[in-house]
């Protein structure tokens, strides 16, 4: 059998078919290409149950009272959410759409989180009112409005704060968000987050159960959870003594890496595992804490590598000596990754994924920006118009960020596994593009 290149990118159940294409959840991806058009997302099941499974296996083998919580912002979709509840894994929130997927397969509201930095009181009031699990405060305002929302419904409303720890996590400028020159959370180095200890626990419909911080993402280095844990835990110690906090729960967020290419892997879920969980258990042994509810939040970690966009390609500009230019009928409206944030991506020939991958080209889309760049200097096979390129592991951030820029319609998406293809949202059509406008 030929071997898959770029086999760690993709799915876990992707392979080269005996057409030598590439298959995926055991469907071949020219034939999905051709039935359903392109662009055109493929979300592997077997992948996101794989990944479920990895988080609770290598968390809940080294501590006992662990709950994975997914954050949605990395793709939100109801059939996604049926899987995530047969999983056994919760869901976070960013906002009244995300929650109205969740709410779409009446999820268990006791395993949602709504998280944010400025949240709306409708979006506030609907959670309050769905009997949500947590909503994890960012602000003292926030703080204010939902003991309102709260107490005006005669209810007491769980709740952790976020701190904010002054850590860098290098990553990306625009994706790092534990540092003290951050949007989001209550600062511990000003004494901001002190301050909201003390507000929060002397509000009447509001229930502290603990703190939570996120770093930013993708984090492909381990010391900076390690550093955070440590430096919150004191911080809740302090807290403890002197307003008599609580900790039931504490989260470090998520932040876990994904691979995009072959030459940077993140580390495996259970290096994340022992270094969270290790400097967890030495600060309650530290500090004399009883070992608080561990809520970890992975997002692009569940999602990325179970995600696959397939393009065709159209139009080939060689400037010899410069750069040759594939484009593609996709680009910054699914994917606006490597536009805003310079994210790398690779690309395969799905109708030719056996060929050696060895042209230099630059992965182009159709709309009107210079900017609209997939993948820039990616080798794969010399191909021509109708060719079917995947990019693996666009999974997360991509879907949730597109648009419809030059007025495109958004691709489907398809969930395969065992041979099946589930259509879990049609193509835009031009009606759906123009149905909140008026002449
Ligand atoms: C509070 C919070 N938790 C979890 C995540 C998920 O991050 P990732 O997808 O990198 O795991 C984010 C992402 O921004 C976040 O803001």
């Amino acid at each position: 059998m030929t071997t898959l290149p770029g086999a760690e990118l993709f799915p876990i159940t992707a392979r080269v078919n005996a057409e030598h294409h590439l298959e995926i959840g055991g469907l071949d991806v020219v034939d999905l290409a051709s039935e359903h058009g392109t662009p055109l997302y493929l979300f592997d099941s077997a992948t996101i149950r794989a990944m479920c499974r990895a988080f609770r296996g290598a968390f809940g083998d080294l501590y006992s009272k662990v709950h994975v919580s997914y954050s949605s912002k990395a793709f939100a979709n109801p059939a996604l959410a049926r899987i995530l509840e047969e999983e056994d894994i919760g869901m976070d929130v960013v906002s009244g759409g995300e929650l109205a997927v969740a709410r779409a397969v009446r999820f268990p509201p006791k395993h949602l989180n709504f998280h944010g930095n400025n949240k709306s009181p409708a979006d506030l009031a609907e959670a309050v009112d769905y009997a949500i699990g947590r909503i994890t405060v960012d602000s003292f305002h926030e703080l204010k409005t939902l003991n309102e929302i709260a107490g005006a419904r005669g209810k007491k409303q769980r709740i952790l704060l976020r701190v904010s720890p002054s850590i860098d996590a290098h990553t990306h400028r625009l994706t790092t968000t534990g540092i003290l020159d951050t949007k989001f959370g209550f600062s511990i180095e000003t004494g901001a987050a002190e301050e909201a200890v003390k507000v929060a626990l002397g509000l009447p419909n509001l229930a502290l159960v603990g703190l939570h911080f996120h770093l930013g993402s993708p984090l492909f280095e381990l010391e900076p959870y390690e550093e955070a844990i440590q430096y919150v835990m004191a911080f809740a110690a302090k807290m403890r003594e002197r307003h008599g906090l609580k900790l039931e729960e504490f989260s470090p967020g998520g932040g876990f890496a994904a691979g995009y290419v072959a030459d940077r892997l993140p580390p495996a879920v259970p290096e994340y595992a022992r270094t969270i969980v290790t400097a967890l258990e030495a600060a309650c042994d530290a500090h004399s804490f009883d070992e608080p509810l561990l809520i970890i939040e992975p997002g692009r970690a569940i999602v990325a590598r179970a995600g696959v966009a397939v393009y065709a390609v159209g139009a080939i500009k060689d400037i010899p000596g410069v750069r040759k230019y594939v484009s593609v009928n996709g680009g910054m409206g699914d994917n606006i990754r490597p536009a805003i944030y310079g994210s790398k991506y690779s690309a395969f020939c799905a109708n030719r994924i056996g060929e050696p991958h060895d042209d230099l080209v630059t992965i182009a889309g159709w709309y009107c920006e210079s900017g609209d760049v997939l993948a820039r200097d990616v080798k794969i096979p010399v191909v021509k118009p109708g060719d079917i390129l995947a990019m693996p592991a666009s999974g997360a951030y991509q879907i949730p960020m597109s648009s419809n820029y030059n007025m495109a319609r958004r691709p489907p998406i398809l969930l395969v596994g065992e041979g099946k293809a589930k259509l879990i949202r049609r193509r835009e059509t031009y009606e759906d593009l123009l149905a909140t406008s008026k002449v």
